[in-house]
């Protein structure tokens, strides 16, 4: 514990980051992949299904055959899944200008933002099992960097549930549940209100329409067996309506105060990791707290944008396909700025960036014929009959000298043999930010480091 140590462990780990940095943009690069695009197709068996362990939670895909939700009936077409995602997209992009306008207009009378309007809920892919009250009961939720508030709903369901896979948590079976009182400074601080029996209220309204209503309330919330956070303010969701899935609530992973991030930031030391698996047949993390030093992990700074505070800004700066850098001017995403979100699919770039890295993946993917465009994508490829495919690496640049090398599995979106897609998309607007969608986080450790103002990419994090 004492001071010194710690400097020279610091210290000694900075270097070792810039050293990793200084030879990621060397030749140790790949030129090519080369994959069998059927090993990212999407198996019907679930993969490695290692169980929650030390401060490690699994994290699976909802409509994977991982989840412990999984409804055949819900499956989506992937059409479906990219035009929510476009939804999702045009939310975000909606809130945060919204935002950003607002705070540059000053308090103009007369106009109201609703600041409790989240953005579009029904992409959210990724799941958590945690375990709320006492006794603990376990509940099956969704996890979300663009979201402050948790929340599950609860019985009696005064203003109505919608059908959930689990049993729904009855606060009056649990020794440790707490309403909030009106008068308390975190009723104030989540934004929520007052009723007249003076408990107090939440409410989130998502951009789909999706909503839910309740008491916000204290309960124990056990991550796992060894991680438990004893005084968790959530919504005790009593009206829940909306494309929830089957899902128990959320858990907001926000960078404002009401989520869980911020909240266990005291005990965590405000660092959590995820590991979002190549397939959705495999399996992931989420991890509260250090999950230790990993040399493997290379830090960019996490902006801050003070119009849109819930959100993690990046420093994207440039492009590369294969061993080309691309020449696009790094005003071209810095003007604009970069978000990264664990709920949107699919990255969205300026369009004058994308087309840049479309025009040269292209070029470079000339040995291989074109098959129709789908939906958000515009370069698709039809791969029957080949047995490898030689990949440009994609690599995106973050301020520090950070390269994110994307995974095959988030270069292309493989709907079938015949039409794998490069997995990124243009903005309509050209005013509107970028954001770092979950296709290409893919593989990585991503470790957002609050504390240090860092956000971590490490290769390899899970397969
Ligand atoms: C591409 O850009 C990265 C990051 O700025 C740099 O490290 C690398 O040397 C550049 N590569 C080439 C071939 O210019
Ligand atoms: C599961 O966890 C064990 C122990 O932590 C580890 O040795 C093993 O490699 C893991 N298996 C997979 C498939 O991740
Ligand atoms: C929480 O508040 C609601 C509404 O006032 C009330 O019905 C419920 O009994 C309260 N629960 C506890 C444990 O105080
Ligand atoms: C395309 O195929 C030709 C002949 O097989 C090969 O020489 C060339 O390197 C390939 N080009 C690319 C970009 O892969
Ligand atoms: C893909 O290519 C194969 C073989 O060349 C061809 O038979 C098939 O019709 C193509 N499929 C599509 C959807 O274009």
């Amino acid at each position: 514990m004492a001071p010194l140590p710690n400097l020279f462990f610091l210290l000694a780990y900075f270097s070792l980051v810039s050293f990793c940095s200084r030879v990621h943009g060397g030749e140790t690069q790949p030129s090519f992949h080369s994959i069998d695009i059927r090993s990212i197709i999407p198996s019907t068996i679930c993969s490695s299904s290692n169980a929650s362990s030390g401060n490690r939670l699994t994290v699976v895909h909802q409509h994977g055959p991982c989840s412990p939700l999984i409804n055949p009936r819900q499956r989506l077409s992937h059409r479906k899944i990219l035009h929510r995602d476009q939804a999702r997209v045009v939310s975000l992009h909606n809130r945060i200008s919204t935002s950003r306008k607002d705070k540059s207009a000053g308090s103009l009378a007369g106009v109201t933002v609703p600041n409790r309007v989240g953005i579009s809920f029904s992409t959210l892919d990724y799941v958590v099992t945690v375990g709320f009250g006492t006794p603990k009961k376990h509940f099956t939720v969704i996890f979300d960097t663009g979201s402050d508030i948790s929340w599950i709903q609860c019985q009696p369901c005064a203003g109505g549930c919608y059908a959930q896979k689990e049993t729904l948590f009855d606060p009056s079976q649990s020794s440790t549940y707490a309403n909030i009182s009106c008068t308390s400074a975190d009723c104030l601080s989540f934004g929520s209100y007052c009723d007249a029996s003076s408990t107090c209220i939440y409410s989130v309204e998502y951009g789909d329409g999706s909503y839910t209503v309740g008491f916000l309330a204290r309960e124990t919330l056990t991550l796992t067996p060894s991680n438990v956070l004893t005084k968790f303010d959530f919504g005790c969701g009593e009206t829940n309506k909306g494309l929830f899935g089957s899902v128990a609530g959320l858990v907001g992973l926000g960078r404002g105060k009401a989520s869980l991030a911020s909240q266990a930031a005291q005990v965590y030391g405000g660092v959590f990791s995820y590991c979002l698996p190549p397939r959705v047949s495999s399996t992931g993390y989420l991890t509260l707290g250090a999950s230790g030093p990993s040399p493997n992990v290379k830090f960019t700074p996490m902006l801050t944008e003070p119009a849109a505070p819930s959100f993690y800004f990046v420093e994207l700066m440039g492009l590369r396909v294969g061993e080309k850098n691309l020449s696009i001017p790094s005003s071209t995403f810095t003007d604009v700025g970069t978000i990264i979100d664990s709920g949107t699919v699919i990255t969205r770039l300026p369009s004058s960036g994308y087309s840049a890295l479309r025009d040269e993946f292209r070029r470079q993917m000339a040995n291989y014929s074109m098959a129709p465009p789908l939906s958000i994508f515009d370069t698709c490829y039809n791969f029957t009959g080949v047995v490898s495919v030689s990949l440009p690496p994609v690599g995106l640049l973050f301020s520090g000298g950070v390269t994110l090398d994307v995974d095959p599995s988030g270069i292309l979106y493989v709907v079938s043999m015949s039409q794998a897609c490069l997995a990124f998309a243009a903005n309509d607007d050209p005013g509107s930010i970028s954001i770092i969608g979950n296709v290409q986080q893919r593989t990585y450790d991503i470790v957002y480091d609050v504390a240090r103002g860092m956000i971590g990419f490490g290769a390899g994090g899970c397969s």
